[in-house]
């Protein structure tokens, strides 16, 4: 089954070669984009959608989520904007509601969670657990998480529950939580941070997890100076997320790690290569009143970037993001173009799924070329420029993943 997509306004590819095209039109074959060119030259297929003169991007990569909890966490956020300021205990919060969910009700609230992703154009998706927070639950979250998400991080360093020694969470973070949640999970993931994990116990985490097999993400930098990049950055972890606090050497070393980078052409995870991307969560800064991310150096200095939603319950509960690319190209200084960029082909990014490896099926998402996965968000829109000029607005007017109408 082929789908002609043409009559397309305003195609930003977010690939190297393809750019950004006018009247433009694309064929899907199956999960794959099977032809790009202009309008004119448009071969058949077997059904024909004329798109309007509308703008088409790669739907949104939401590569940092926390979708597998239940409860409510309004007063705490109402506190906050009455002046109180954001700390890593509220977690404990959700833990509690997490842990007395059922099975079908943590699951129907992530599989819904996703589903509000997706009628606003995100198609590829990570999510962690560290609301479960011991073995049963943590293991739990990973499995429910890994049938509603693309992709899973293990979290069980959130937070370190009340009344456990830190030191022997860590430890059992390292051993038998990490033994349970290891089937379904692809990353882990550390809150580096005052009132979460130390400096020293983020590394046994990072280390032990390492020598599972797990590829490495780290919670960093969001409530103050710290360690976070440093040990991301040493690590080889494929990001590092929040970033609101940052040194003049914290940037250096997120920079350095990608001198060695070939454009992503052909980088698979684990390669020695990548370097570290930085990803911010406009919405969370925003929920939080905390300094935005400087995702402008950031990108200014060479480091490559992702936007993500950070979907939770306590310090953003929000999955559009289009809302977070409008934050970053309104607040942070950042061009249209580069902020799609950081929400596509950096998400993909940051989550190892940037290029095609067409012989095993896992094909590229993040951007639209002959070969990738048929992620597309077609927007109610002549060009991407209204998701900043008219934010806010219902701009969705339809989503493909994998080459399949979802909305
Ligand atoms: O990414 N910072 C740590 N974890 C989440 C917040 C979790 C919560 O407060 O429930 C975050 O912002």
């Amino acid at each position: 089954m082929s789908e002609l997509i043409s009559n397309i306004g305003e195609l930003m590819t977010q690939d190297g070669e393809l750019g950004t095209m006018s009247d433009a039109a694309m064929v899907l074959e199956g999960e794959r984009i099977a032809w790009i060119g202009r309008s004119s030259d448009a071969p058949a297929a077997d059904k024909h959608t004329d798109a309007q003169g509308r703008a088409i991007l790669p739907g949104w990569v939401d590569s940092h989520s926390h979708l597998i909890f239940a409860g409510d966490r309004t007063a705490e956020f109402e506190a906050r904007m009455a002046g109180e300021s954001y700390s890593a205990g509220g977690i404990a919060v959700t833990m509690e509601a997490t842990r007395a969910a059922t099975d079908y009700d943590l699951t129907r609230l992530g599989l819904g969670r996703v589903a509000e992703a997706v009628a606003q154009g995100t198609t590829y998706l990570e999510t962690k657990t560290g609301y479960g927070l011991d073995v049963e639950h943590e293991a739990r979250s990973a499995r429910i998480a890994s049938t509603v998400a693309d992709q899973v991080t293990y979290l069980g360093a959130h937070l370190v529950p009340n009344g456990m020694d830190a030191d022997a969470y860590t430890e059992l973070v390292c051993t038998d939580m990490l033994d349970a949640v290891r089937p379904y999970a692809d990353w882990a993931d550390v809150f580096c941070e005052r009132g979460a994990f130390t400096p020293e116990q983020s590394r046994a985490v990072l280390t032990a997890c390492r020598d599972a097999g797990l590829g490495l993400r780290v919670h960093g930098n969001q409530l103050g100076h710290g360690a976070g990049v440093e040990l991301a950055v040493e690590f080889g972890a494929a990001s590092v997320d929040h970033v609101n606090f940052l040194t003049e050497h914290d940037v250096a070393l997120l920079a350095q790690s990608w001198s060695g980078w070939d454009g992503g052409a052909h980088a698979a995870r684990g390669d020695g290569v990548r370097g570290t991307v930085a990803t911010v969560l406009p919405a969370c800064d925003l929920s939080t009143r905390a300094p935005l991310a400087p995702a402008r150096t950031l990108l200014d200095a060479g480091v490559q970037l992702a936007i993500a939603s950070n979907c939770n319950p306590g310090t953003s509960y929000t999955s559009s993001m289009a809302f977070c690319v409008a934050t970053a190209v309104l607040q942070m200084g950042l061009s249209v173009h580069e902020a799609v960029r950081a929400a596509t082909y950096g998400g993909a990014l940051a989550l190892g799924r940037e290029s095609g490896r067409d012989a095993d099926g896992e094909r590229a998402v993040g951007s639209l070329a002959v070969g990738h996965r048929a992620d597309l968000h077609m927007l109610r829109a002549p060009s991407a420029t209204h998701l900043a000029y008219r934010p806010g607005m219902p701009l969705t007017a339809g989503v493909w993943r994998a080459g399949v109408r979802k909305a």
